[in-house]
């Protein structure tokens, strides 16, 4: 082979590798893509108030405006309740044996939606206000966003029904807690409850029986 053909050869080789990568990083974009409905815009992980500042200002507010959550607040809020902060996919809030078992479902007047932390997206379960159907305190669905904390039990390994109660009651609950701080950052009101309309919330998501109601929590901007 002369040199002309085997310098030719190597580049050929080159351009088809590259092909192949793009066609392979293609194929994932559009695979990510599909998994949800509703790309959120990046998170703003830096900022905010001090966190001893937040912490002075944690507290529960029932009352909220009517006003939504601009997207890049619901990005920012999702991230850090639940959000991916390192590279091997692991939280902004611990969970035990890394099971990361709750689902972070995302009521508003449009629909519900549950959050997909690896795209950083929503992808929608129903396309109808199913706010009133979670609980029957006034906030649940006055508040332009209520989240609901689900544990997928499916997840838990072979823990028993004590540990697996345990683990997604206080799993939810640091979401919960990165939830008020990050509301006492940004000024918004908050309010976390367990007195969830269970059954009805449960025919409202299509939830399945492994999945089980640990939270809820409304958010917004506090009535003036
Ligand atoms: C596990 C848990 C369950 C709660 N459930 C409800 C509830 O169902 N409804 C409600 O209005 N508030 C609920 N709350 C909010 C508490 O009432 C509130 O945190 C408490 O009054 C203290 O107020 P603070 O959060 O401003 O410190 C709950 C709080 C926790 C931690």
């Amino acid at each position: 082979m002369t040199p002309t053909l085997k310098h030719r050869l190597v580049r050929l080789r080159d351009i088809a590798m590259k092909a192949l990568l793009a066609a392979a990083l293609l194929a994932i974009a559009t695979v990510a893509a599909q998994q949800v409905d509703l790309v959120l815009p990046a998170p703003q992980t830096d900022g905010g108030k001090p966190l001893m500042q937040a912490l002075k200002e944690r507290r529960t507010t029932r009352s909220f405006a009517e006003q939504p959550l601009p997207p890049q607040v619901l990005s920012n809020l999702l991230w850090a309740a639940w959000g991916i902060n390192r590279p091997d996919g692991r939280r902004t809030a611990p969970s035990a044996r890394n099971w990361q078992e709750i689902d972070v479902y995302v009521a508003t007047a449009e629909g519900l939606y549950v959050y997909e932390a690896r795209a950083h997206g929503l992808k929608r379960i129903v396309a109808r206000d199913v706010r009133a159907q979670i609980g029957a305190q006034p906030h649940s669905r006055e508040a332009p966003l209520t989240l609901v904390f689900v544990a997928d039990e499916q997840k838990m390994g072979n823990a028993d029904e004590e540990s697996r109660r345990t683990y997604a009651a206080a799993d939810a609950a640091f979401i919960a807690q990165n939830v008020y701080l990050y509301c006492a950052s940004e000024g918004l009101a908050s309010v976390v409850f367990a007195m969830v309309d269970r059954p009805a919330f449960t025919q409202a998501a299509g939830l399945k029986p492994q999945q089980r109601i640990a939270l809820a929590q409304s958010v917004g901007y506090p009535k003036k």
